[in-house]
C-alpha cells in the first residue's frame, strides 16, 4: 500500500526548499556574527533572531514532508556568502536573499497548482505570506538606512538604528491587514 501523498517531483522540490531555508538561516547567522564583530549588538540580535526564524521554516517543511508520508533528505547546507561591506550592504543583501527565496517558494506553489496538489498549495500559502512580511521588513529597514544617509550613514544614526533593531518586531504588518481606522 502506498501511503506517500507527495509526487517524487514535489518531494524533491520540498526537500530543496527545506535546504534553502537552512541556508537562509546560515546567512542570517553569518551576518549576525559579522554585525556583532563590528560592534552593532542590536543589529546582531535582530539578525540572530531571524536566523532562528529561518531554522523554524526549515522545520515546518521537514515536518510537512514527513506528515505526507514522503522521505526527508537532509543534505549539506551551502556556505553563506562573504561578509557585507557595511550596514547598508548588509540589508541590501538581506532583501535580495529574501526575494530569491520568495521566487523559490513561488516555484513550489506553481508546481502544486500544476499537480493539483491542494494540500501542498494550502501549506505553502503560509510561506507566501511570511515572505511578503520578510520582504516588507527588509525594505522598511533599507528605507530607514537610506534616510540616514545610505552607505554614508553617520555614527549617530547607526547608534540609533542599532538600538532600534534590538527591539524591532520580527514581523512586519502587511497591506492586507491595514484598515481605515488603523492605517
Ligand atoms: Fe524562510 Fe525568509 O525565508
Amino acid at each position: 500500500m502506498n501511503t506517500n501523498r507527495l509526487s517524487d517531483k514535489m518531494a524533491s522540490a520540498l526537500n530543496d526548499q527545506m535546504t534553502k531555508e537552512a541556508h537562509a538561516s546560515q546567512i542570517y547567522l553569518s551576518y549576525a556574527a559579522w554585525a556583532d564583530s563590528q560592534g552593532y549588538g542590536g543589529i546582531a540580535n535582530f539578525l540572530f533572531r531571524h536566523a532562528h526564524e529561518e531554522r523554524n521554516h526549515m522545520m515546518k517543511i521537514l515536518e510537512y514532508i514527513l506528515k505526507r508520508g514522503a522521505v526527508v533528505r537532509v543534505t549539506a547546507i551551502p556556505a553563506p556568502p562573504a561578509d557585507p561591506l557595511n550596514i547598508n550592504d548588509c540589508f541590501e543583501k538581506v532583501f535580495n536573499h529574501e526575494v530569491d527565496n520568495t521566487k523559490a517558494i513561488y516555484q513550489v506553489v506553481k508546481l502544486s497548482l500544476t499537480e493539483e496538489d491542494w494540500a501542498t498549495w494550502n501549506f505553502m500559502q503560509w510561506f507566501v505570506k511570511e515572505q511578503t512580511e520578510e520582504e516588507t521588513l527588509a525594505l522598511s529597514l533599507l528605507d530607514k538606512i537610506k534616510i540616514a544617509g545610505g552607505e554614508k550613514i553617520n555614527s549617530d544614526a547607526l547608534y540609533t538604528l542599532d538600538r532600534d533593531l534590538e527591539n524591532t518586531p520580527d514581523d512586519a504588518r502587511l497591506a492586507q491587514d491595514v484598515t481605515t481606522e488603523n492605517p
